[in-house]
């Protein structure tokens, strides 16, 4: 027999874990480039003038603001400024911050929730390596016309 309050604990360890649920894109975090094939690893950061670099000491801290409506809409920004992405991603004082969302397909990374803008999604560089090595210069980030070589990547969200 099933107590009551063994039900309502139960109740309770329930709605703590939904609590609890991690929400991307909300709140102060890196954000993380996720290889678009193959095992979807993980190649680095954008600091915070959103650019793309694999030096960890370099990844910027975000701030994001997650709406709860579906579709889910959210705006980042760093001490730089607001981003958006107005040919190549970037972050800076004067930007027009965009309205960001998450991509609602099942092409990008399973389980993980992905940074979307509009219908576009996946990012390239045009940089001399992609992904550029730990020592290279921050290089840019855009859109991918796909026409880049090597790497694309994905937007998400990893803690600080
Ligand atoms: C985002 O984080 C804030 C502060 O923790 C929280 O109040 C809000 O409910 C979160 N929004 C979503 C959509 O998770």
């Amino acid at each position: 027999m099933v107590s009551f309050t063994s039900l309502l604990s139960l109740a309770l360890a329930a709605g703590g874990l939904a609590a609890a649920k991690p929400t991307s894109f909300n709140g102060t975090g890196q954000i993380r480039t996720l290889w678009a094939y193959g095992d979807h690893s993980d190649l680095g950061c954008l600091t915070s003038a959103g650019l793309w670099t694999t030096d960890e000491s370099l990844c910027g801290k975000f701030d994001a603001k997650r709406t709860n409506e579906s579709p889910v809409m959210f705006t980042l920004a760093s001490v730089e400024g607001p981003c958006q992405i107005y040919g190549k991603f970037s972050c800076a004082k004067g930007n027009e911050p965009y309205i960001f969302g998450l991509w609602p397909w099942g092409n990008s990374v399973p389980g993980v929730e992905c940074l979307r803008w509009g219908q576009y999604g996946l990012m390239a560089s045009s940089g001399p390596r992609n992904p550029p090595l730990p020592t290279d210069p921050p290089q840019e980030l855009h859109l991918t016309s796909a026409s880049e070589e090597q790497k694309y990547v994905w937007l998400t969200f990893g803690s600080v």
